[in-house]
């Protein structure tokens, strides 16, 4: 295609005004594409600030009502949660995970009774529960595979048992998506949809959340089943994998050094994608605008939308709550 050259053309043209540039926009951030994280604790009585991750904190059930409170307001329409234990209440297989009172379970019930339209969403992994940190059954030092399945299908089973809207395997095993919708299937949960984190990549990312969630892996690291960060080719075959295992939708993880993963699984897959702004990318906004260093506002805007315009049509991010409140000024 050609153009005609300056200065026939001056791109400066649709940029004279705000109503100009309003009007030619290309990528629009809604709030009604944010998915808001939620840590769950044991115990009463808990409001506990993560330290690497300011703003956000890890809630008892009892005290859910004052956040849920606020995701209805700001028009939030899903939550992600994530179950945090104490090390008394793991074990070598995460048998916490999967029990019908725990954390998560019991969150899953006070969100949909206060919130029953909030779609509510849960991480399905075994390390939020296993004494050794890994998203998978241990043996002899090695995360086995095949014999993890079986027990993410269970903890999948049970949370749509206690109401959830969508199961969202994190673990990385493979085929962990066909074994997850087997067992829904086959226990009459035929209609819960599945969000694979297919494209989860090994990433430092994740650090402040492994210390909101106390999962760090005890021994090793998660470089046996989590991608490879220099891996594009390969997150499309793992996208292709999980959507013919039958994943509803997908997602690539993290988000903002990952665009062009994102951008190239936009181009080739037609079910929604969704992106994760991991705790890493939200705690150095938070501490560089802490410093006064940067527009905290501004830049979780434009990294917000950059995400959107790179083809995700979903984003998972602990900034949802302040993005809602930005945009409604
Ligand atoms: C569990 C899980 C992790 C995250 C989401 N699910 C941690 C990990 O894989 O170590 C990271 C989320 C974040 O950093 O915000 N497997």
């Amino acid at each position: 295609m050609s153009m005609p050259l300056f200065p026939t053309t001056r791109l400066r043209r649709l940029r004279a005004s705000a109503t100009l540039r309003d009007l030619v926009r290309e990528t629009e951030l809604n709030v009604r594409d944010l998915i808001y994280p939620l840590f769950i604790a044991e115990g009463m009585n808990v409001q506990q600030e993560i330290g690497a991750m300011p703003g956000q904190f890890r809630w008892s059930v009892d005290r859910l009502p004052r956040i849920v409170e606020k995701i209805v307001a700001a028009k939030i329409p899903a939550v992600l949660l994530f179950g945090v234990l104490e090390p008394a209440s793991k074990d070598e297989l995460g048998s916490a995970s999967w029990h019908d009172n725990g954390v998560v379970q019991q969150a899953i019930r006070t969100i949909k009774r206060l919130a029953p339209e909030l779609v509510v969403i849960t991480d399905v992994c075994l390390c939020e529960y296993t004494s050794h940190g890994h998203c998978g059954v241990v043996r002899d030092g090695r995360v086995l595979n095949d014999a993890t399945l079986e027990l993410l299908a269970r903890q999948a089973v049970s949370h749509a048992r206690a109401g959830a809207d969508i199961v969202a395997p994190s673990d990385m095993m493979d085929g962990r998506v066909a074994a997850i919708r087997t067992a829904l299937d086959r226990e009459g949960f035929t209609d819960t949809p599945i969000l694979a984190y297919a494209a989860k990549f090994a990433s430092g990312f994740y650090g402040p959340f492994r210390e909101a969630a106390a999962s760090a892996p005890q021994f090793g690291d998660r470089r046996g089943y989590q991608m490879d960060p220099a891996n594009a080719r390969e997150a499309l075959r793992e996208i292709e994998l999980d959507i013919a295992e039958g994943a509803d939708l997908v997602m690539v993880k993290p988000a903002l050094a990952y665009l062009d993963v994102i951008a190239r699984a936009r181009a080739r897959f037609d079910v929604p994608l969704v992106a994760y702004n991991v705790s890493g990318e939200y705690s150095m906004v938070k501490a560089a605008a802490a410093n006064g260093w940067i527009d905290e506002q501004r830049i979780v805007m434009e990294i917000l939308t950059a995400i959107k315009r790179a083809g995700a049509d979903v984003i998972i991010t602990y900034h949802a709550l302040d993005v809602a409140k930005a945009m409604s000024q």
